[in-house]
């Protein structure tokens, strides 16, 4: 017989438990312990459940904002959505698209420089790799802005700049969506984050006011100057002697 067999067997010979026979203190404690750790896993799970859902519905849908106190990552997930519907207008105008790219044009622009005011420095130290990669991604976003804003109506090129800045902005959207604002939330108690969006909402509307072109003259991007010529620059070997005695000395 081997050993499973035995085993089984060995099972089965034992006296099955009587209906009303008192257990012994020890399965007490045992069965105790198992339903109490039973019920702090269920207990975990369903706490990690909801903060899933929550974090799934605030960044899937755009959420329903209060207006009066919107939590600073409600108030940008929001914007993000508003953004999207806009390139989604534009793509599919048949008019011109000045009067709704001006509005695009505003909205990033506002939307960027609250980011980079306000939210980014509040949450930098939450994720300092994330903050910078954001920011470069802000400065090619503004770069692809202006190129399409100075783009002819009957310029070939049009579309695509338009395709390349809708990529560019919704795929930094949802990188911040997924791995900064789920960690911001639940670092930060909802009060600090309903000061800070209300912040956030009172900078958005002074930007949307002055307008994309004032807002994005704020920003120094410094694109008329190529980072080959400084880096050039920054490798030339140091030489105490002049050109002419190194001349002398070739
Ligand atoms: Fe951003
Ligand atoms: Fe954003």
């Amino acid at each position: 017989m081997n050993k499973r067999v035995k085993k089984t067997a060995k099972r089965a010979a034992k006296p099955p438990v009587k209906h009303g026979a008192k257990p012994s203190a020890g399965s007490v404690g045992r069965m105790g312990r198992a339903l109490a750790s039973t019920a702090a896993f269920a207990a975990g799970v369903a706490r990690e459940t909801e903060g899933m859902i929550r974090d799934l519905a605030s960044n899937v849908a755009s959420p329903a904002l209060d207006v009066a106190a919107p939590r600073a990552t409600d108030l940008l997930v929001h914007q993000h959505r508003t953004l999207e519907k806009l390139f989604e207008r534009l793509e599919s105008s048949k008019k011109g698209l000045d009067a709704t790219l001006r509005e695009l044009a505003d909205e990033l622009s506002a939307h960027i420089a609250i980011e980079e005011k306000l939210f980014y420095p509040a949450v930098r130290k939450l994720k300092p790799d994330l903050i910078l990669e954001g920011l470069e991604e802000h400065a090619m976003g503004r770069f692809a802005l202006q190129r399409l804003l100075g783009t002819k109506a009957s310029d070939e090129s049009l579309q695509a700049r338009l395709k390349a800045l809708k990529e560019l902005m919704t795929n930094h959207h949802h990188e911040e969506e997924r791995e900064l604002f789920t960690v911001v939330r639940r670092a930060m108690p909802n009060k600090q984050l309903e000061k800070l969006g209300a912040a956030m909402k009172r900078l958005f509307d002074a930007e949307m006011q002055r307008g994309h072109e004032a807002v994005l003259a704020t920003f120094d991007d410094q694109l008329n100057r190529p980072v080959r010529a400084s880096s050039a620059q920054r490798s030339r070997p140091k030489t105490s002697k002049k050109p002419s005695q190194r001349s002398a000395a070739a």
